[in-house]
């Protein structure tokens, strides 16, 4: 048997890894929306966003989060992981001139606020 210290250790630490499992969001980019076009996180969640195209090229920027990549045409996904550290909401921008409505391209961000402590 553990003696009852190393128990408490195991456990945090199962708690932990847990806690740092990213949130993983699915996004399809397309002219000219994105899908899910509204994303909520939780300040200080680390956040992986998985990416496609469901036509041609696209980006995705989020200037708070110094996102920005781009998103090739034939659904190769692109993903993208950030700490979600400050709460607000940031809109996600398409960087990747696309057509007419590019510049209508757009998301947004949600990050909740922590519960105070
Ligand atoms: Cu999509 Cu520009």
């Amino acid at each position: 048997m553990l003696p009852q210290q190393d128990l408490v250790a195991a456990t945090e630490s199962v708690q932990s890894a847990a806690q740092d499992a990213p949130r993983t969001i699915e996004v399809v980019a397309k002219r000219f929306t994105f899908e899910p076009s509204r994303i909520e996180v939780r300040e200080g969640e680390r956040v992986r966003l998985v990416l496609k195209s469901a036509d041609g090229v696209h980006g995705v920027e989020i200037k708070k989060f110094k996102v920005n990549k781009r998103i090739p045409h034939g659904g190769e996904t692109v993903t993208i992981e950030f700490v979600a550290d400050a709460p607000g909401q940031f809109p996600i921008l398409c960087s990747e001139f696309c057509g007419n409505d590019h510049d209508e391209m757009k998301g947004m961000l949600v990050v909740e606020a922590k519960a105070p402590q």
